[in-house]
């Protein structure tokens, strides 16, 4: 198991330099320090997030009759989050742990069940000697082993420090994951400064300051939007009035969310900015379940056509414990990342509860009239009613993670380790560049050729590179570990016969084809 889990960590750090070394994903601020949990995709990534976001708005949008897409503001109403539940309900359950210090979150913690052995790892014998030295006065049956404190047993919490295993842990404090800032040019501190004078010359308690700071910020807070969907509810009616579009049908956004994760982990996986591609399904009331199934359906075919290896994709059913009170059923599909099964996208079925609980906070109706339908309530043409939503939701950033871990690939080459080398074997379509067309040398004509070449592609449309540094060899090295499927060389061949070799990425099977067929044949790819 042991070392299963460093292979795993292994294999995820290889993935995590390689997207610094190639250009695809740097830490956010990186000559300052870094940011926690937040990151730059540079060159490469740019390309690879894009080219994914595309192809789900191909699928969800473009290729569809029944589905239109928005593009909204990230900045909401902040009634928005009172009605859609995120200003009260949006939180996780945060817990300090007494011995190494960890702020950790409750549900994610290791379980133990009360009274269960719980014994306590520090990172070195000083930290492990120091805590001793503090708890011994309270838990005199601790004693230290090493690194390791042991004799401690688990209390009614059902849960362990995620750090060191310890079960002295503080009260769990609900923490709201919006991120909140101010709109409009008045800086509120001023006001809340005077006020917090006058509250305390009167007595105020901390509570009570507390309840009159989070007041007075009310009135000029705004939130970063945590998910994209809200804005698909409570457009619902401009949106279907300005298209006459006819339910069933779905409004899709892609975008920027932003959530103050406690725990952000596994790099680019949960991260405090990311990017999401979610679908609000609207349909008549009782064909939930069925488009449920339908959608689940449809993101599996979409996620397997990315080239993703079916074995590690795969349904989790949400627990009746884990569903939102309002949802009648819930899917993950899940992708089996270098630590073990992970979400990648929610598809849900939400009821009608996203457009009544904003029909009622907005006091607007949010309804649909079919003039065709038979309203089952007085059994007469004509049915007004709140329809149903089904909400297929995915990360496009942890889309982008799920891809370069399935793509990636370490092949050792011949018993010397000659032919050894890291490939991405990204789907054509999602790879940053198309094809790189390379001078086999820097003179006798062939970089004049591969420039027109590489033109012949820019004018196309097609991503394309030329690249005339470094021996060949190395050339086909760097563009294999960025995933680039074809290179296209120009030798002395080319120069008699108007041919180039073309090398698939794959397999590094090379052909000669002629310069005028080579957008083509890249181009033939690319559809396929
Ligand atoms: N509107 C429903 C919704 O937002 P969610 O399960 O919270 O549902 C949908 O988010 C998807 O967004 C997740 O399946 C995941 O892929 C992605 N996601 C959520 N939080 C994320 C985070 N902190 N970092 C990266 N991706 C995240």
């Amino acid at each position: 198991m042991a070392a299963e889990e460093s292979r795993e960590t292994e294999l995820m750090q290889k993935i995590v330099s390689l997207c610094k070394r190639r250009g695809f994903v740097f830490q956010s601020s990186e000559i300052y320090g870094g940011l926690r949990s937040a990151y730059d995709y540079g060159p490469m990534g740019v390309e690879l997030k894009r080219n994914l976001m595309s192809e789900w708005w191909r699928f969800m949008v473009h290729s569809r009759e029944d589905v239109v897409g928005i593009d909204a503001s990230i900045i909401m109403h902040p009634e928005v989050w009172k009605s859609s539940g995120h200003l009260a309900n949006f939180s996780d359950p945060l817990v300090d742990c007494k011995v190494c210090g960890e702020r950790f979150r409750a549900d994610k913690a290791p379980k133990l069940a009360e009274g269960a052995d719980a014994p306590i790892t520090l990172a070195d014998k000083g930290r492990a000697k120091a805590a001793h030295e503090k708890l011994q006065a309270t838990v005199p049956e601790l004693r230290r082993d090493g690194t390791s404190l042991l004799g401690a047993k688990a209390g009614p919490a059902g849960y362990v420090c995620s750090n060191c295993g310890s079960p002295f842990l503080s009260e769990e404090r609900r923490f709201n994951l919006m991120f909140r800032t101010t709109l409009g040019p008045v800086d509120p501190i001023g006001d809340i400064v005077g006020m917090v004078r006058a509250a305390v010359a009167e007595g105020a308690d901390d509570k009570e300051l507390r309840s009159r700071v989070e007041a007075a910020m009310a009135a000029s807070s705004v939130y970063l939007r945590p998910e994209t969907a809200q804005a698909m509810f409570v457009q619902f009616m401009n949106v279907q009035q300005s298209t006459g579009i006819k339910v069933p049908f779905g409004i899709a956004q892609m975008g920027k969310s932003f959530r103050n994760e406690v725990t952000a982990e596994h790099f680019i996986f949960r991260s405090c900015e990311f990017e999401q591609m979610e679908c609000e399904y609207f349909c008549p009331p009782g064909e939930g379940q069925k488009y449920l199934e339908y959608w689940k359906e449809q993101r599996m075919l979409w996620w397997r056509g990315l080239g993703i290896d079916a074995e590690n994709l795969r349904f989790r059913a949400h627990d009746a414990d884990e569903l939102a009170h309002y949802s009648d059923g819930c899917f993950d599909v899940e992708y089996k990342f270098p630590w073990g099964w992970d979400e990648l996208e929610g598809i849900a079925s939400r009821t009608d509860y996203d457009l009544k609980a904003h029909a009622a906070g907005s006091n607007k109706k949010l309804t649909y009239f079919d003039p065709e339908a038979t309203d089952p309530a007085t059994g007469k043409q004509g049915w007004h009613y709140v329809p149903h939503v089904v909400e297929p939701a995915a990360g496009a950033t942890r889309g982008v993670l799920a891809v370069l871990c399935d793509a990636y690939a370490e092949e050792a080459g011949d018993a010397d380790g000659k032919g050894a080398r890291t490939v991405l074997r990204l789907h054509p379509r999602l790879a940053p560049i198309k094809a790189a067309i390379l001078p086999l040398v820097k003179r006798d004509g062939m970089p004049e050729i591969a420039r027109k070449i590489a033109d012949q592609f820019f004018a196309a449309g097609i991503n394309a590179k030329y690249d005339e540094q470094h021996a060949i060899g190395k050339r086909y090295a760097r563009h294999d570990e960025v995933g680039t499927p074809y290179c296209l060389t120009v030798d002395t061949q080319t120069l008699t016969d108007d041919t180039v070799t073309i090398r698939h990425r794959d397999d590094r099977r090379q052909e000669r084809i002629k310069v005028q067929e080579a957008v083509d044949t890249v181009q033939r790819a690319l559809r396929g």
